[in-house]
């Protein structure tokens, strides 16, 4: 089993404010996203000035698109996006644009989508996917569970890389042991905390341990 990477959601509310997380955790995460909180704050910005400070790294705008999919794709990728996200209830002609027009295409996976869905995804060759647990279902009392794990392991036996992102911390990582994940996305539990880069590093410590 390949060991899964780490990226940092920068979901914050200014391109200042992102700046300073990424300046702590760039070079200890694989992946750098452009959350969609943020995304929506300052448009592609933050995705220019963290490539200026990142030729190298995997950029993921998460721009969640529903719509437009070749425009936003082709903005998203001259700004220096290398991967973008599309909502799971997109139409396949919009993901079919979005995929055509960036490297990698990532659909997020929230509230109703099916298995059939998710074969059409594949058959016009999407190959990743990001299964979330929405900030708001957290809010309200859902936690990760069997339920989760078992579409998740089904995605994975379908050939998806599956990322798995919705309020991550270092507990909430064990129980993805033995699964064959492909990112941890943690936003929060690395930019919000006392010491961004220690969280960032424990995080990595933590993946090392279980995989
Ligand atoms: C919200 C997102 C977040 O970026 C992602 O879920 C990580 O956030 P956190 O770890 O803070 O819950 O895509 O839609």
């Amino acid at each position: 089993m390949r060991k899964p990477n780490l990226q940092i959601a920068l979901d914050s509310q200014s391109l200042e404010e992102a700046l300073e997380t990424v300046r702590e955790v760039g070079d200890v995460v694989d992946i750098l996203e452009v959350g969609t909180v943020l995304c929506l704050q300052e448009g592609m910005k933050p995705v220019k000035a963290i490539r200026a400070l990142y030729p190298e790294k995997t950029i993921l705008a998460d721009t969640k698109c529903a719509d437009a999919g070749k425009t936003v794709a082709k903005n998203c990728k001259d700004a220096g996006a290398d991967w973008m996200t599309v909502i799971c209830c997109a139409t396949i002609p919009t993901m079919k644009a979005a995929n055509e027009a960036i490297d990698q295409l990532q659909v997020e996976l929230y509230g109703d989508w099916t298995f059939d869905q998710a074969k059409e995804w594949k058959n016009i060759g999407i190959e990743q996917v990001v299964y979330h647990q929405s900030r708001d279902a957290l809010l309200s009392g859902q936690t990760w569970g069997e339920k989760d794990l078992n579409k998740i392991k089904k995605l994975i036996d379908m050939g998806f890389k599956v990322s798995v992102t919705g309020g991550l911390n270092l507990a909430t990582l064990e129980l993805f042991k033995g699964i064959d994940v492909y990112t941890f996305i943690a936003g929060r539990s690395i930019a919000k905390a006392d010491k961004p880069r220690e969280a960032a590093k424990e995080f990595k410590e933590k993946i090392d341990q279980i995989f």
